[in-house]
């Protein structure tokens, strides 16, 4: 197998202070020095955060591709609308930070923010809620879709196929070449998300589908369709509505995180908006990702106990172990999670409003959370709680069992994934996403008949 030839270094000019926080505006560009030429690669200046080097004309100019699996480096796309610095624990939509959002705005009026790029005034803001109320219902026939799958079936595995088969049933809006077919379908997956993911619920319970109500909030509307029965009648708490609708904020949108790079990159190829989110929500499933709340929550229930805090986390740093102390860490928050803080806080409001005085998951997670925070091996990886770390514990407080938490998340984080889908779209650089690869396989061979295999 041959070795790849890694001869070639990057320069700054003039050389940064250091690489974390060089004097972004003075470096114009970086000179790459290989095999005894040199490139000048151009900088583009990000108006907050890191600058990036512009490398897409090192192919044709070296015969090289950069290497940076999990993209830990790589700027994949520009974007408008949030901003994270990790190192501060920072989070902005549109430049608005997450805990201004969180406590005084609601979730229609952070859904707009982020699709539009500016607070809505009055007349806006009624307009924008109207229309996305209009488009709560689903086409009927799609409850035949639920039907088809097993009562048991994971809620999200039921939200991967339905909002797929959305493309199936909303063919007016599948143009994505047309401004007001996008605006159509961007606001259908905003609205028909919670409904979906109800269904998905009543459906595990063998409860008669709920259908929306349009007098209700969009928070107050899917507690609704989750936990009401035909049988008798159901008031939502409003101050449980409030703290729905925070999660939904507080999920709304992370920039270029695996899901909404997922969506970007099925939207690359210009497939329908349903079907790339659809492959959003897959991703978003896993574990490492927003699969984690319910992962996390599971952890809390098999600890138990305080007492079996020390022997978890001992597993949890142990590298022959694969267990990890799920709701820590993340790729980009090398500081504690700005949603982690407004979590942790509404967790405490929502235990104190349904009298719950001392549940033993949140003592369990506050004591993990103090001895992981003092401890050496997560000091030294930067560990720090992230939104998943206290979401569960809320969301089982509100009625949710652990299955539906990725869903809630898969909810609100559908006008994220839509404002990223629309931005991409509208992008006139925009290309087909076709990451390169290092090739480590077998040079060419001869094709050998079966009968002269050994
Ligand atoms: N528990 C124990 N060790 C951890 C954890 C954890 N939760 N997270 C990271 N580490 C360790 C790694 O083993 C690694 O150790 P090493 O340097 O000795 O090899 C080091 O910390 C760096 O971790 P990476 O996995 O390289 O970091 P990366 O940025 O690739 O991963 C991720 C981030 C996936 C979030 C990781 O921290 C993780 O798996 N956390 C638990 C799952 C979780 O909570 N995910 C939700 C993220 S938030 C979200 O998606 C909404």
């Amino acid at each position: 197998m041959r070795k790849p030839k890694r001869t070639a270094k990057a320069t700054a000019t003039p050389a940064p202070k250091s690489a974390k926080a060089p004097d972004k505006k003075k470096i114009n560009s970086v000179t790459l020095s290989y095999g005894g030429k040199t490139l000048e690669l151009p900088v583009m200046h990000a108006s907050e955060g890191p600058s990036v080097i512009d490398v897409r004309k090192l192919y044709a100019e070296t015969g090289m591709f950069t290497y940076d699996p999990g993209f830990t480096s790589t700027a994949s796309c520009d974007s408008k609308i949030t901003y994270i610095d990790g190192d501060a624990g920072i989070l902005r939509h549109r430049g608005y930070s997450i805990d201004e959002l969180a406590f005084k705005s609601d979730f229609m009026e952070t859904s707009y923010l982020l699709l539009e790029g500016e607070l809505p005034n009055k007349k806006q803001k009624a307009k924008f809620v109207h229309d996305i109320t209009m488009h709560t219902m689903l086409h009927e026939q799609i409850l035949n879709v639920f039907r088809g799958f097993r009562r048991d079936s994971h809620p999200m595995a039921v939200m991967c196929g339905v909002v797929g088969a959305l493309s199936a049933f909303y063919h007016d809006s599948t143009d994505i070449n047309d401004p007001h077919q996008r605006m159509v379908a961007s606001y259908r997956m905003i609205a028909k998300m919670p409904t979906i993911a109800a269904l998905a619920y009543k459906y595990s319970l063998g409860q008669p589908f709920v259908y929306p109500r349009n007098e209700l909030t969009y928070a107050e509307n899917f507690l609704h369709m989750c936990f009401s029965v035909p049988a008798e009648e159901y008031k939502v708490n409003p101050i449980l509505a409030r703290a729905m609708d925070r999660i939904f904020i507080l999920h709304a949108d992370h920039e270029q995180n695996a899901s909404t790079s997922t969506v970007r990159l099925a939207g690359s190829s210009e497939a329908n908006p349903f079907a790339c989110i659809a492959a959003g929500i897959a991703s978003l499933w896993g574990p490492s990702h927003g699969g984690a709340n319910e992962a996390a929550l599971n952890m809390l229930q098999s600890i138990g106990t305080v007492e079996n805090i020390k022997p978890f986390i001992d597993r949890a740093k142990d590298k022959n172990d694969h267990s990890k102390l799920m709701g820590f860490g993340h790729r980009v928050y090398k500081n504690y999670d700005p949603r982690a803080t407004v979590m942790r806080k509404t967790c405490h409001e929502v235990l104190g409003v349904l009298g719950i005085k001392h549940d033993p998951l949140l003592q369990i997670a506050m004591e993990l959370e103090k001895i992981a925070l003092s401890d050496r091996y997560f000091i030294d990886r930067q560990l720090y709680p992230n939104v998943d770390f206290y979401s569960g514990i809320i969301e089982r407080a509100l009625g949710f069992p652990p299955s539906m938490f990725t869903v809630i998340f898969a909810v609100a984080r559908t006008v994220g994934w839509v404002a990223q889908w629309n931005e991409m779209i509208t992008d006139p650089g925009k290309k087909i996403g076709r990451p390169r690869q290092l090739y480590q396989g077998a040079n060419e061979r001869k094709y050998v008949p079966i009968a002269a295999r050994k």
